[in-house]
């Protein structure tokens, strides 16, 4: 592609996407398709010959854009929500025109000496001191991964050199997480080779917090047992109804027993740009390890994620290997090569997304912006307060709400109350017009509503509102036999027609 076929075709997409944003809302969040039909609608086999580039958009148009589930859409208020802001779209292309790998400092310099810049930019708009240092990463998974690495190798393990299979000179690691942490922190323990058996799953109190009593005293027994405990992960906003862990209590433990606190604040974290709303936040600078991801509530596009850690040495410990070709930093310059603190070498330029971003919106902007979701969650959760025949089912510190429909009629009916709330959920995200999903609050079904899209407006917030409460109604008023699954749906709906139905959403948010 010649730069001038490259130009006019560059118009064409960016013209497609601009159109694309304003007009998302013609389309149902959720794709009404079926698993497995899309496919076929592609050629079985790459093409032998060369396509024109039109024809290629030309299917773009046809059989990705209207088969993608809307992340960008207002009503997405789904898991937590994924903006591509304009100038983080923007930072991408840029991205990907530069074309760099950022694995050495040499390969990409101002990748490297840009995300240094970023990550202290990051750091001081959360308010965090500058002890901390850091990295961007993939995801919310990677970065915590890293931490538990390093917390490995701090613990004395020596794990990167000689492994964790066959020793008899170390007890069983241990990691003590609460039994709301993400599912992340347990995948890390099994990619870690610590095996998922070396997770502690620490009780929760009513309000889905860490018991700290109970942390201590998992910790007791395991040393007794002759285990080895090496890291405590504190989650402040939990995956399913964003509660927030003791953190200083937290970091007490930590300290005393000599064992890595990360703290996973995936999504809350970038509420910590707000100096009025630390509170909850308040011990995580003693923490070893923090991620946040600016690609939940900073509304970059997937991905970034900021791991931010006061013990980048220990990182290095556990990643460091460098062979020959790669060989080209001294030990002590003041610029890193950032594959030896990561499991992979290859590396995005991430930070200039970031950067156009934050210059873009500008701190206070981006606090504006937060401020609103947590206003609207507290509306949200005021109306359902207000219905005696709602419930809410957990505290609201951030801008997720976790509630459901329990009629009086089902008093004594639990079961039925969470196969009325599965099939309401069904029924309003089958409207098209918003994407709600779930999760499972002391065993029982909760519908969660997060709010977290930049292009989220009040009255997309009060329109869920609404749906909710019609299609209750008319589920209530349905005949026995209503609760049966949804009817199959059509495969690649014209982009104007709203879906009348369409698949459930996923299971636990995850996202
Ligand atoms: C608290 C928490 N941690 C980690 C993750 C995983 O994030 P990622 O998809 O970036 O790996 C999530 C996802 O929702 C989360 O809520």
């Amino acid at each position: 592609m010649d730069p001038e076929a490259f130009r006019a075709a560059g118009h064409l997409v960016v013209d497609r996407l601009a159109d694309y944003l304003a007009s998302v809302e013609r389309y149902a969040v959720l794709p009404a398709v079926e698993p497995g039909s899309l496919g076929p609608l592609f050629a079985a086999s790459a093409p032998e010959e060369p396509e024109a580039i039109g024809a290629i958009l030309d299917d773009y148009a046809r059989l990705v854009e209207p088969n993608v589930t809307h992340w960008q859409h207002p009503g997405f208020m789904a898991y937590f929500a994924t903006t591509a802001s304009g100038p983080g779209i923007l930072g991408e292309m840029l991205t990907a025109g530069i074309g760099s790998n950022a694995m050495l400092w040499r390969t990409s310099p101002v990748a490297t000496e840009l995300e240094m810049v970023v990550v202290g930019w990051l750091r001081q708009a959360l308010g965090l001191p500058d002890s901390f240092d850091g990295l961007l990463t993939d995801t919310a998974s990677t970065s915590s991964l890293i931490a538990l690495g390093a917390a490995r190798e701090a613990a004395g393990l020596d794990a990167a050199a000689r492994g964790l299979a066959v020793r008899d000179d170390i007890g069983r690691p241990r990691v003590y997480a609460s039994a709301e942490a993400h599912s992340s922190i347990e995948k890390a323990c099994m990619t870690l080779g610590l095996g998922r058996e070396a997770l502690v799953r620490v009780p929760v109190n009513e309000r889905f917090e860490l018991r700290v009593e109970d942390l201590e005293a998992a910790i007791a027994r395991d040393r007794v047992a002759g285990h080895q405990p090496i890291a405590i992960v504190a989650t402040l906003g939990t995956t399913s109804s964003t509660s927030v862990d003791p953190v200083a209590a937290m970091a007490e433990i930590a300290e005393r027993e000599g064992l890595w606190l990360h703290v996973d604040t995936a999504y809350a974290g970038a509420v910590a740009i707000i100096p009025d709303r630390r509170a909850p936040f308040a011990g995580w600078e003693r923490a070893d390890s923090i991620v946040v991801n600016p690609h939940k509530w900073l509304f970059t596009p997937l991905d970034a994620s900021l791991l931010l850690t006061r013990r980048m040495d220990r990182l290095r410990d556990a990643f460091s290997l460098v062979p020959e070709y790669l060989r080209t930093l001294d030990r002590d310059a003041p610029v890193r090569d950032f594959n030896e603190y990561t499991p992979q070498l290859g590396r995005r330029f991430r930070a200039l997304k970031l950067w156009i971003q934050l210059r873009w919106f500008g701190l206070a902007g981006l606090r504006r912006r937060l401020e609103r979701h947590l206003e609207l969650a507290q509306a949200f959760a005021a109306w359902v307060d207000a219905e005696p025949d709602w419930e809410r089912l957990a505290p609201v510190p951030f801008s997720t709400i976790c509630f459901r429909y329990a009629p009086a009629r089902l008093a004594d009916d639990p079961d039925g109350i969470d196969e009325l709330n599965a099939a309401l959920m069904d029924a309003v995200n089958r409207t098209g017009e918003v994407f709600l999903s779930h999760t499972r609050l002391n065993g029982r079904f909760a519908i969660r509503v997060a709010i977290g899209s930049l292009r989220t407006e009040p009255r997309h917030v009060s329109r869920a509102w609404e749906l909710l409460r019609r299609e209750a109604g008319t589920l209530e008023a349905a005949p026995a036999g209503i609760l049966a699954p949804a009817p199959a749906a059509s495969v690649a709906p014209s982009p104007t027609a709203r879906s009348t139905a369409g698949r459930s959403a996923g299971t636990a948010p995850s996202s």
